[in-house]
């Protein structure tokens, strides 16, 4: 696991993937891949696949643009590595002074990143990096390529000895006959096969069925279901059933049970029963799993996650998850043993890009309370101080939009809270030291911030005048209050609605509305000024088209925002 952790793995014109290189920039126990229907997301298990499995000539249908596929790796040297193409007992050659032998020169790359390619038997060598002290003996040396070969061919395939086995998005168990081969196919295929194997040979231990199997399943399925037991029978048509017995239901056919309980056998099979049949231990097993969330209640998919994870944790073996939950990416977005990787589509070709922002700045997004799938999946997000904003936003945007924009389909509203604002930043993370990157982690963004400008004469403060620039030159849509703050928008209209009266003045441009609204009505002011959630939500029933118009910019920033969220949302 130590050398995965630091493997880099890309691919180039596969399927989707074109030629900057795609994939991963390390793997960890636990790999979540995100994206769009179509984006590239099972091409991703194809690789690991394929590279697990050896077979790397891929069928020409897979090529991209018809360029041949080619499967990068790339890993930091390791003394022993290095140790075996340079040895201490060779000297002379094209290694020559100042290294009295080939070791001296070898151990200067120990920690230098190795590029190879894997889908080749020659010329596999592609780069090398720099040494850890920054130098570049490699450069000195003429006809190295020997050796960088030599290295490569050692490097080999960083997966060898593991075992792949994938879930497909489509899964089913049903009744089969015997069959001494006791293969199970990544649709379900075999399972009840091998279950009925265990069950009935006595070459294979029934307890990791009878006991094993039925505790974990047990385990994951905790108060939503209680198994007695686990057993089969042969059918009239030559097929064998696999059966369930529940505290009150009884002898249940696992083909007539529900497809959630189905993803779990199947996996639990895997896990127990697989690494047994291929006599390797679980350490070995790499897990390609697609869309496990299909017909998981999430309840029941946080728990069959922790177990997966667990598994990870204690035995080794990595999991790859292909997923549309917004359960998976929040369970796994804090987890330090759990990477995610976003893949997108242009319409031409794919892209991946490891999700660190949300990890690495899993504190301070704790505090915001914002989860990494709002984040990751919305079509654009608008960034707002507080509850009260969105209130009001999502009423204007609504009125605006003659209904056709709304939260939650076209856009998400995501809370930051004044205090906070000095800490984000749309900035790439390189290039960010004491802010987070954070508003960059969803390109398609919208910001709206209070001037707090009690005047005009007041300037805004620096942290408001550098998320400005900022989201500007990154395309975001930065929307500064006109007024002091976002209720210096409230109409005169609205509040006559609201109150049943006319007559009032609009509030003044800087003025704190609560005093305005003390005047109109003494102790209303006082008495919303704590509760400005709820003074929104008796305000936005009484805001229609007409009387938002012409109030401060709110119809000029309305149409900016509108027709930002309509392009991002290709509408
Ligand atoms: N030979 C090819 N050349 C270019 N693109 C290809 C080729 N073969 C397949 N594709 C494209 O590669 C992508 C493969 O998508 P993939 O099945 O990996 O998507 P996914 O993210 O798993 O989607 P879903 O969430 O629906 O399962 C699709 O956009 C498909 O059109
Ligand atoms: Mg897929």
């Amino acid at each position: 696991m130590r050398k995965l952790n630091n493997l880099l793995l890309k691919v180039r014109n596969l399927k989707c993937f074109e030629k900057p290189e795609q994939g991963f920039e390390g793997i960890k126990l636990i790999n979540l891949i995100i994206g769009r229907n179509n984006s590239g997301k099972s091409t991703l298990l194809d690789l690991i696949e394929n590279v697990i499995k050896g077979e790397m000539d891929v069928p020409q249908s897979f090529w991209h643009a018809g360029q041949v596929p080619e499967i990068i790796a790339e890993l930091p040297l390791s003394e022993e590595e290095l140790m075996a193409v340079f040895p201490e007992g060779t000297s002379g050659g094209e290694i020559r002074y100042p290294y009295s032998n080939h070791w001296q020169f070898g151990k200067k790359l120990i920690g230098a990143k190795f590029r190879w390619r894997l889908e080749r038997t020659q010329n596999r060598f592609i780069s090398i990096g720099d040494c850890l002290d920054g130098s570049r003996p490699i450069d000195e040396i003429q006809n190295i390529s020997r050796y960088m070969e030599n290295l490569a061919n050692r490097l080999g395939n960083p997966f060898s000895g593991k075992v792949f086995r994938r879930i497909f998005a489509e899964r089913n168990i049903e009744p089969e006959p015997d069959n001494n081969n006791l293969g199970v196919t990544g649709d379900g295929r075999g399972v009840s096969n091998l279950i009925q194997n265990f069950l009935t040979k006595a070459r294979l231990p029934s307890h990791l069925v009878e006991v094993t199997l039925l505790n974990e399943l047990n385990a994951v399925f905790k108060t939503d279901a209680r198994f007695t037991s686990i057993l089969c029978q042969h059918l009239d048509n030559n097929t064998w059933e696999i059966y369930l017995e529940e505290e009150h239901k009884g002898r249940i056919p696992l083909s007539q049970s529900g497809s959630g309980l189905k993803t779990i056998i199947l996996i639990l099979v895997y896990i127990h029963l697989v690494p047994i049949i291929e006599k390797k231990a679980l350490s070995n097993f790499v897990f390609g799993f697609e869309e496990l969330e299909n017909n998981l209640h999430p309840a029941l998919l946080r728990r069959l996650l922790s177990y997966i994870y667990q598994q990870a944790k204690t035995q080794g073996c990595i999991f790859f998850l292909t997923t549309h939950s917004n359960v998976e990416i929040d369970l796994f977005s804090k987890c330090e043993d759990a990477q995610i990787i976003h893949v997108k589509h242009d319409k031409q070709r794919a892209y991946c890009r490891t999700v660190k922002t949300y990890i690495e700045n899993r504190g301070i997004l704790d505090d915001l309370d914002v989860r990494a799938s709002d984040l990751l999946q919305s079509n654009c997000l608008i960034w707002v101080e507080g509850p009260s904003d969105r209130i009001y936003l999502n009423r204007w945007i609504e009125l605006w939009s003659d209904g056709k924009l709304s939260e939650g389909n076209h856009y998400q509203c995501v809370f930051y809270g004044g205090r906070l604002l000095s800490h984000l930043s749309s900035e790439e993370p390189g290039l960010v030291h004491d802010a987070v990157a954070i508003l960059n982690v969803n390109k398609n963004f919208a910001i709206l911030i209070d001037s707090d400008k009690h005047n005009k004469a007041i300037p805004l403060n620096a942290t408001k005048k550098r998320i400005i620039n900022e989201v500007e030159s990154n395309g975001g849509f930065v929307w500064v209050t006109k007024g002091k703050e976002i209720e210096n928008y409230i109409s005169a209209g609205a509040i006559s609605n609201w109150l049943n009266e006319q007559g009032f003045a609009e509030v003044g441009q800087y003025e704190n509305f609560f005093d305005y609204l003390d005047n109109i009505r003494a102790g209303e002011g006082q008495r919303y000024s704590s509760r400005k959630p709820l003074l929104a939500e008796l305000l936005v029933p009484n805001m229609t088209s007409e009387n938002i118009a012409g109030v401060l910019d709110l119809t000029d920033k309305l149409e900016g925002l509108c027709n930002a969220i309509k392009k991002w949302n290709s509408l």
